[in-house]
């Protein structure tokens, strides 16, 4: 599996702080899915058209079968990671934020300032996480079944022949 991961951070961009969340992204995720996977990576600043323009990247030219976005979901001024993601989903996967909150919410009472998003554009699942590296670990473990089955289902494989994970 070719997965992007994408930090949208004005001060990592700016190499005023060290993206901790990215490399999280990478670690849980190999947890998930085993070590065959490969990743791409990217740092950018909070604009809207250089996110859309990295997960269209990620999802259009280097065929990702998932890219995780980490931080921006909130409603600082400067946060519009889901703004991005949203124009350039071809379809939106509404469960995904919605457990992210629910069960985050459950441990963690500011979990529903995400506003996070997900969904599809070609062949390509796009998930958007809070920014903490806590908080990836936290909502990947919640979504990575259905990360996995959804990345099957686009590339039009069989979902019976994949063995669950946890
Ligand atoms: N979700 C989980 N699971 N764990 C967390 O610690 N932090 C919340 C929320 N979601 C959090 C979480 C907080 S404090 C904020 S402000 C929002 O995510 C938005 O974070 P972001 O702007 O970095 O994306």
């Amino acid at each position: 599996m070719k997965i992007g991961r994408i930090t949208v951070s004005d001060r990592a961009n700016a190499g005023i702080y060290e993206d901790r969340s990215g490399p999280e992204i990478e670690k849980v995720l190999r947890e998930f899915l085993g070590d065959t996977t490969t990743f791409e990576s990217a740092i950018v600043p909070d604009e809207v058209d250089l996110i859309a323009a990295a997960l269209k990247n990620f999802a259009d030219e280097l065929k990702c079968d998932l890219v995780v976005t980490t931080g921006g979901t909130g409603i600082s001024a400067r946060d519009v990671t889901p703004e991005a993601t949203k124009i350039i989903l071809e379809k939106e996967l509404p469960g995904f934020g919605e457990i992210m909150r629910v069960q985050s919410f459950a441990k963690v009472k500011t979990a529903i300032l995400s506003r996070a998003v997900a969904g599809t554009r070609g062949k390509s699942l796009i998930v958007n996480l809070p920014g903490k590296p806590s908080a990836v670990r936290e909502c990947l473990e919640i979504l990575a079944p259905a990360i996995r089955e959804g990345v099957v289902h686009l590339r039009g494989e069989d979902p019976h022949e994949i063995p669950k994970i946890k």
